[in-house]
């Protein structure tokens, strides 16, 4: 366990084993960043020539670290560049301070002097922090070796005594925690997390959350496949009947006092994907585990919102399933009937995403919520559009903009998508069905996938977030972004909350 406070003390005189300070690069030279102040002045003339000879040039990403021989209260600084920004911004900081983390092995206590005079950057620096340093170890034998984490984190900030940086430090622990949470899930292997698996790991987290006094209020219903069969919930059925493991829905409730609107919120949570009878290349498969990331993200965003106390009501939908192939698998030509009554001709099994957030979209718009936005890692097209770090959005204008300034504000990369009229044809192709699920023009599928989700939302403002891209890193760790699942939307979810909750 790492404790983590905030304190206005000097970076200099601060006992800590080590403290982490910024790099900016100006021209040609190298000087530490912003919150840094007192370390340059210790080191004075000393500061230049040594920088230079160890070849830091404040590049992003870059961390150096030297012994400080006693010209500071700490043994070890480590440096982290920043690159080239006059005004060192939130992303940049968050970037570095995830970089950081992961450097800093071994040092029981740390100090951060990374830029942090504003509660944004304060939040910035300890939501990089937590993050950067997640490391998902269930799974290696070897892990009885204690975590390299520090014991002591302190957040050095010089507003550090006011109310709004103490709030940001704190609510910036709770996100960290959601979004580290939802990469447990995404990063746990399929076989461990089929739905009921997924369901059952879903209540023992729920069950810690809402215990004790000043708990915050959540309910969580779920519905096993019978009582899906009874909802009309052809597509969730539809996609999880080839699987030993019976799909599941669960519902998230949260209902604060006094809330000023009510956020639906929906979440693809396919457990594994091999893409049905219309099955895989193998190595399209061998990261399908990541495929219930939108799930994860929907009802950690709806954890986060409630311990944060938002005054705005949630309700989360979270459809899992596993696609898979068997004698009962559903067959490319199958009519599904989606909840409510439209059927739905399937004419690719790996479609499935579109087919599990139909039923639950048309659910979430029986609550008559505000404002709906699902999230999915949905289509490969969109990685093709906008790689591996930025996720779709499409769906009402001013959501779409609501959204997009959400990801801004949560530092999370996001492109506005459009969804053009030609689609609505496309969807309407079937001659058999009401909608096509699919069909075989290459191009353009992130959009048509969206154009199908449209037609469950009643005409309710709604955006879709395509994450499949940003939703999984299969490289190595960069700034607060660690290999595997990502947690990629929890942020943006809550600032999206966070924004609405502030209206009226
Ligand atoms: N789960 C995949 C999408 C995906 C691709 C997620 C890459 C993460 C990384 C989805 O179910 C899928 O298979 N989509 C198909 C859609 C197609 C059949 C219309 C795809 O992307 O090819
Ligand atoms: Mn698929
Ligand atoms: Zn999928």
């Amino acid at each position: 366990m790492t404790t983590y406070t905030l304190r206005s003390a000097s970076p200099a005189k601060t006992r800590a084993d080590a403290v982490v300070v910024g790099v900016v690069q100006k021209g040609k030279d190298a000087r530490l960043a912003a919150g840094a102040e007192d370390v340059t002045a210790a080191f004075g003339r000393r500061l230049r020539p040594l920088l230079a000879n160890l070849g830091v040039t404040g590049k992003p990403g870059e961390v150096v670290k030297l012994p400080t021989q006693g010209l500071i209260g700490a043994g070890l600084l480590v440096l982290v560049g920043f690159g080239k920004q006059d005004a060192v911004d939130a992303a940049g900081v968050r970037r570095a301070a995830g970089a950081a983390a992961r450097a800093v092995a071994n040092a029981a206590s740390v100090a951060i002097a990374l830029p942090a005079d504003t509660p944004e950057l304060v939040r910035a620096v300890t939501e990089g922090w937590q993050l950067g340093g997640y490391n998902f170890t269930a799974y290696k034998s070897d892990s009885a070796s204690p975590a390299k984490n520090p014991h002591e984190v302190v957040v050095l900030s010089s507003i550090a005594r006011q109310a709004a940086a103490t709030t940001a430090f704190e609510e910036a622990q709770v996100v960290a925690a959601a979004v580290a949470q939802a990469r447990d899930w995404v990063n746990t292997p399929a076989q461990d997390l089929t739905p009921p698996l997924f369901v059952e790991s879903l209540q023992a987290f729920h069950k810690q959350v809402t215990k004790g006094r000043g708990a915050p209020k959540l309910t969580l219903t779920v519905l096993d496949e019978a009582e899906l069969a009874e909802q009309g919930c052809g597509g969730i059925i539809g996609v999880g009947q080839a699987s030993d493991a019976p799909p599941r829905l669960a519902v998230l409730r949260y209902r604060p006092r006094g809330a000023v609107a009510h956020l639906a919120l929906v979440g693809k949570g396919i457990t594994y994907d091999s893409g049905g009878l219309s099955i895989k290349p193998a190595n399209s498969m061998h990261t399908m585990k990541c495929d219930m990331a939108g799930a994860a993200a929907v009802l950690q965003a709806t954890y986060a919102i409630a311990r944060l106390g938002l005054p705005i009501s949630v309700t989360t939908f979270a459809p899992m399933a596993e696609n898979m192939v068997s004698g009962r698998s559903t067959r490319p030509g199958d009519v599904l009937t989606i909840h409510g009554g439209r059927t739905v001709e399937v004419l690719n099994t790996d479609a499935e995403g579109r087919l599990v957030l139909a039923d639950a979209l048309v659910m979430a718009t029986e609550e008559k919520p505000d404002v709906i936005l699902d999230v999915a890692t949905l289509t490969g097209h969109m990685v093709v559009a906008l790689g591996d770090r930025v996720a779709g959005v499409m769906g009402s204008e001013e959501i779409v903009q609501e959204v997009l300034a959400a990801g801004q504000v949560a530092g999370e990369p996001l492109w506005p998508m459009p969804i053009p009229e030609d689609m609505d044809e496309r969807i309407h192709s079937s001659k058999v069905a009401d909608l096509a699920q699919h069909d075989w023009t290459r191009w353009g599928g992130g959009l048509f996938a969206a154009a199908f989700l449209r037609e469950f939302t009643d005409g309710l403002p709604w955006a879709h977030l395509d994450i499949a891209g940003p939703a999984f890193n299969s490289g190595g760790p960069h700034g607060e972004v660690t290999s595997g699942g990502t947690g990629f939307a929890v942020g943006t979810l809550v600032d999206f909350a966070r924004e609405r909750a502030a209206q009226d």
